[in-house]
């Protein structure tokens, strides 16, 4: 499955919003911890995208979609605005991929156009964290990413129970 990556610029966003809240919806309908319990409303998700707009035109993120034809099939965000003595990190965001289109590659695809983009701005470190043992971690790990730890009971899956996090890094451009 050859999906098309391409960079998601501000003032894109508002179009893009409808197809956005279906993946974040349908995400955290299945379980997934990305900040939200299930069920999701799609004001909810409306108003947490509306919130990633706004940090883009601030220029404190940076934000990628994967495209198979016309549909937007996932998307990825990395964090640049960070505090003046962590300017050479981004953490690593919001990976999601469209439950039917899952197994394809386009997660991969979404972290590493993230990580040369943070590399071709001098940034030489990516964190993130990502429930521990979850399809995400295998991922993660694929692509180099060192588990530095785990953190029990870090965050509730949308379904309710408490999860372990774990905190992951990879080096850049070395
Ligand atoms: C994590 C996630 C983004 C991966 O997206 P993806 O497009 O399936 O990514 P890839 O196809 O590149 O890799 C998925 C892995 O799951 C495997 N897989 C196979 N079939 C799959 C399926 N039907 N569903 C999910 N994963 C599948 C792939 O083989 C691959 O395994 P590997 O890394 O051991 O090789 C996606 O599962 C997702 O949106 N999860 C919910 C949100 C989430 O947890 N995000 C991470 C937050 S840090």
């Amino acid at each position: 499955m050859d999906a098309r990556i391409a960079p998601i610029a501000p003032d894109q966003l508002p179009e893009l919003y409808p197809a956005l809240c279906d993946i974040l919806i349908e995400t955290v309908g299945l379980g997934a911890s990305v900040g939200f319990l299930a069920p999701l409303s799609f004001e909810d998700a409306l108003a947490f995208w509306r919130g990633c707009g706004r940090a883009l035109e601030a220029g404190d993120r940076l934000m990628w979609g994967a495209w198979i034809g016309e549909t937007l099939a996932g998307t990825v965000q990395i964090v640049v605005g960070m505090p003046g003595n962590q300017q050479h990190r981004v953490d690593l965001v919001k990976l999601m991929t469209l439950p039917r289109l899952r197994g394809g590659g386009i997660g991969a695809a979404l972290t590493l156009a993230a990580e040369a983009e943070a590399a071709r701005l001098g940034k030489t470190l990516v964190v993130l964290d990502t429930v521990a043992g979850n399809p995400a971690q295998r991922l993660y790990e694929r692509l180099g990413y060192t588990a530095a730890g785990v953190i029990p009971d870090y965050a509730r899956s949308s379904a309710g129970p408490l999860e372990p996090t774990c905190l992951m890094y990879k080096r850049l451009g070395g």
